[in-house]
């Protein structure tokens, strides 16, 4: 099936690794010319690499998605680079778990800045060049923590919450220009092995390896989780899980779908 995505711009911000990299090399394979916008130069230049060796072309921006003027510089770029912008997806996040009553206002503040304040900033500075091209397609990376609320995560839940009202506020405003905005949100997603992998298990104290009892405890929550007859091992989400969707709603297939909320998270949540 024709995606529709050959040929478009697409901006993905965190994609120098896990989630965002496979969004990258998702849309890259489908023949989009990708912005690998990440506080990483370093992982974002390598991820630009895996991305040109599908046939498409790619530049690494290091942006902070936080700050503004920077977000500014980044769609001029983009837009500069590749001749316009078609598709921007919000993947940058950081998520601190801790107790609320434990946490910092400068923890809260980091969260609000890049989580909220980010995807608001790059809406904000993306939306004029996809009105320039008639068209385009927003989606951010929700969380589940965003709909149901995750224990020691308030804060880091608040803004993903808070980025799903904004999109299903925004696309009232921007739907008579072709541009659709939507949310993805994932569960526990846990990238491959590998140098990229990061962030979940710190919070474990397991930076770089797996925590197969945490792991085992969390797959039980999760209905896809389950698979009592041993065919499938059990699992929790993966990066592909992720991308899979926003490739959707960055397809001429989703056209006519905007404001929604789609959980990637085999079944964790069945929100409404
Ligand atoms: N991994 C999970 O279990 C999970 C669950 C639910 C939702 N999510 C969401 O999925 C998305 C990706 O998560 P992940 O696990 O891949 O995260 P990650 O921490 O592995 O990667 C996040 C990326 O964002 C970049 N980044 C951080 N701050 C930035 C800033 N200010 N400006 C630009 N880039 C910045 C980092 O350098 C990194 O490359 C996030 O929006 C996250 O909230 C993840």
């Amino acid at each position: 099936m024709d995606l529709g995505i050959k040929g478009k711009t697409a901006i993905v911000t965190g994609a120098a690794s896990n989630i965002g990299r496979m969004i990258a090399l998702t849309l890259a394979a489908e023949g989009a010319n990708i912005v690998i916008a990440d506080l990483d130069e370093d992982g974002a230049q390598g991820v630009a690499k895996e991305c040109e060796a599908k046939g498409v072309k790619a530049l690494a921006y290091k942006t902070n998605v936080a700050d503004q003027e920077n977000v500014k510089a980044l769609m001029a770029k983009a837009a500069e680079t590749f001749g316009g912008i078609d598709i921007l997806v919000n993947d940058a996040a950081v998520f601190i778990t801790k107790t609320f009553l434990d946490s910092t206002p400068e923890e809260w503040a980091k969260q609000i800045n890049v989580n909220y304040y980010g995807t608001i900033n790059c809406c904000y500075e993306a939306i004029p060049y996809m009105q320039k091209r008639g068209g385009g397609r927003i989606i951010s990376v929700g969380s589940d923590a965003g709909r149901v609320g995750e224990n020691r995560q308030a804060v880091y839940s608040g803004t993903k919450g808070a980025i799903i009202s904004f999109s299903k506020a925004l696309c009232q405003e921007i739907g008579r220009y072709g541009i659709t905005v939507n949310v993805v949100c994932p569960g526990a997603t846990l990238p491959e092995e590998g140098p990229g992998r990061r962030g979940f298990w710190k919070e474990a104290n397991v930076p770089t390896k797996r925590n197969p009892e945490r792991e085992a405890a969390m797959i039980k929550l999760y209905p896809m989780g389950k698979k009592p007859d041993g065919d499938t091992p059990a699992r929790l989400g993966l990066p592909d899980d992720v991308a899979n969707a926003i490739t959707y709603f960055a397809s001429d297939q989703a056209y006519f779908v905007t404001g929604q909320v789609l959980s990637a998270s085999g079944g964790y949540t069945r929100a409404g």
